[in-house]
């Protein structure tokens, strides 16, 4: 401990004992020999001779009140400076960031700890013990997931804030050993330090701020870390709204999909009656202390504006959506959006289904003005959060029009051939399958254990089946192609119908299709589209031929679907997903056994496209 850690320490039980004694502490410096001498019991003269003459006796009790222990100590005092021997409390153990902070925040968690005296006067900021628990407790379990175990170093190369102390209090909490590196030291004395201590990781900053210089904290740390064959991470925080590269050792430190930072207003459009609500309305946003926005409206109310508006009125950071709303609003045109202020975007993200190319690019130039990250998340309601999506904070990382691009930590992926078997490298398409278990995962069907394996374990075993096909780059990339029911074979050629539905998609006048897969004599599979046209899409048949001869030209001929009928809506589930199950069945033949309908958002739509297929048929 450094000499001015000690100092206050001993400062905070010397405060506390004559807190106890009911006494006000006085400082006797000055006083003369004979006036010490003189002294009552409890003063501070009889306190600090009781100290040196036994000192077990005074240290014992106040480290005992004033402390809190895990395990309680059985000697107070063994020391013999001859030996160099100094042994302190032996036996016991304690936890200090517990004693820092769990103790006060369990009393009044919303005292203030820090107060914040930012560079740029007047911009002050306070952190409550509960904040500041929260944050070290947070960090800690990084450092963790990071492998940073106990006795392991770390350096903390940053300027005085309240993340420091986080960084310190979570090495701390976890046993690990911390090295403070003054922020102004050049990267050969940052590198040195590193060395000595052979630090695992390293905590830092983008940039820092110092008498309103920028000082490129990170670019010194790479220059450090080159020389330092130790370290395996690099934890990075910002400080200013600045990007800095970062490399493969490189982790950011705030949320990492989203890029939310500490007062951002989280905007998940989603409802709570889906995962995603669960997850990215509720859990997730509070659980790290943001604010998250509850939409109760619909994209289209009281008009194609709604949700760029209250983008402007809210000063969304980040918006959360499904790719089956932005393919409605990008039919009513650009206008819609343009009228409103996007500026406090930062982040746009997709989820739910494949996002085709078009409302990805439309999201990405009309919406974000090509500034804000897009990311394509794929997940589902079983894996608990995102799986599979580019991780925007990584500076400099590509991130590619509809892929969802990168496993998040702890999720391998794996595809399967129709055998069975892995398939390797690049360029390759399969089954998407889970290699390993990570916390968010569901554990199980509830009260039938036997159906949450046959659906999730059987299929591959040792591996968890997640129902969807994906496409692995060269680059080793995953791109999400669509659930593997919703995959035909037409005359021996496999294809999602989701690539039907791309092709279609691009048609000015079609805001949306649904593509079905059907028993053919000949083809053995054929496909079937149904299409939503927009009010003043012109000739019907008109379209209909530009769609056959879109698909034939972007994917083949034989993908041209057989039959392709006109309908005013599809039957989407509130989530906003196409319930494709009821459009195989109307199609089918087996209308009259739809089965569970009740998560449709409007059942009388079943009608209207029933009755447009008699029609059509
Ligand atoms: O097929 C995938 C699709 O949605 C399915 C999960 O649906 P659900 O459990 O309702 O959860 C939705 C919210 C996560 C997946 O099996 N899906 C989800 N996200 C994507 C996606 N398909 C393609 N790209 C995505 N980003």
């Amino acid at each position: 401990m450094a000499a001015s850690g000690l100092g206050r320490s001993v400062g905070r039980l010397l405060g506390s004992l004559s807190w106890r004694s009911g006494q006000p502490l006085r400082l006797l410096r000055g006083l003369s020999a004979p006036a010490a001498a003189a002294a009552q019991p409890g003063s501070y003269q009889a306190q600090s001779s009781q100290a040196a003459r036994e000192p077990a006796a005074f240290w014992g009790p106040l480290a005992r009140d004033t402390l809190v222990w895990d395990t309680p100590y059985h000697t107070v005092w063994d020391c013999d400076f001859s030996s160099g021997k100094i042994g302190w409390f032996l036996g016991g153990q304690l936890n200090v960031s517990v004693n820092c902070l769990d103790q006060h925040v369990r009393k009044s968690p919303e005292n203030i700890a820090l107060i914040w005296e930012r560079d740029e006067p007047g911009t002050e900021v306070r952190i409550t013990y509960r904040e500041l628990l929260e944050t070290t407790c947070r960090l800690a379990n990084m450092l963790k997931r990071h492998g940073i175990c106990r006795g392991d170093r770390v350096a903390i190369y940053m300027p005085v804030s309240p993340l420091a102390v986080t960084a310190m209090l979570a090495c701390a909490r976890i046993g690990a050993v911390h090295t403070v590196v003054f922020a102004g030291f050049s990267a050969e004395s940052l590198a040195g330090r590193i060395n000595d201590a052979k630090c695992k990781v390293v905590i830092t900053f983008n940039q820092g701020l110092r008498g309103g210089r920028v000082v490129e904290l990170k670019k010194i740390v790479d220059e450090a870390v080159k020389h330092c064959p130790t370290i395996q991470h690099v934890l990075v925080a910002h400080r200013t709204d600045n990007k800095v590269h970062m490399g493969h050792l490189d982790i950011p430190l705030e949320q990492l999909v989203f890029d939310y930072r500490p007062g951002d207003v989280f905007g998940c459009v989603a409802d709570i009656g889906w995962i995603t609500g669960h997850s990215y309305v509720v859990y997730g946003p509070l659980c790290n202390g943001a604010t998250t926005v509850l939409f109760e409206s619909t994209p289209v109310y009281p008009d194609a504006g709604r949700y760029w508006e209250t983008v402007q009125r809210l000063k969304i950071n980040q918006f959360y959506g499904a790719p089956t709303a932005v393919r409605l609003l990008l039919k009513y045109g650009d206008s819609w959006v343009k009228k409103y202020d996007r500026s406090s975007l930062r982040t746009l993200g997709s989820v739910g289904e494949p996002i085709n190319q078009e409302a990805w690019e439309w999201l990405h130039k009309v919406v974000g003005d090509c500034r804000c990250t897009l990311v394509d998340t794929w997940w589902q309601t079983e894996t608990g959060g995102i799986c599979i999506a580019p991780r925007p904070s990584e500076e400099g990382a590509e991130i590619l029009p509809g892929m969802a691009m990168r496993p998040f930590y702890g999720i391998v992926p794996v595809l399967m051939d129709e055998k069975g078997n892995i398939v390797e490298g690049g360029n390759v398409s399969g089954a998407l399958c889970l290699s390993q278990a990570w916390p968010g995962m569901a554990r199980t069907i509830y009260g039938d254990h036997q159906r949450f394996m046959e659906a999730y374990f059987k299929p591959y075993p040792g591996y968890y089946f997640t129902g969807d096909g994906a496409y692995r780059t060269e680059g080793g990339y995953y791109q999400i192609t669509g659930r593997m029911d919703d995959v035909i074979n037409i005359s021996g050629h496999r294809l999602g119908t989701a690539e039907i539905e791309d092709a279609m998609a691009s048609h000015p006048a079609v805001p949306e299709t649904a593509v079905i897969g059907y028993p053919h004599d000949i083809k053995g599979e054929a496909a079937f589209a149904f299409i939503v046209l927009k009010n003043n899409a012109g000739d019907p048949d008109l379209v209909v031929k530009e769609l056959r001869s879109a698909v034939a030209n972007k994917i083949a001929k034989y993908a041209v679907p057989d039959q392709i009928l006109v309908v005013k809506r599809l039957p989407k589930t509130r989530s906003g997903k196409v319930m494709r199950r009821l459009l195989r069945k109307i199609i089918t033949g087996r209308a009259q056994d739809l089965g569970d309908t009740t998560t449709l958002e409007d059942p009388h739509v079943i009608t209207e496209i029933l009755n447009a297929y008699q029609k059509y048929k």
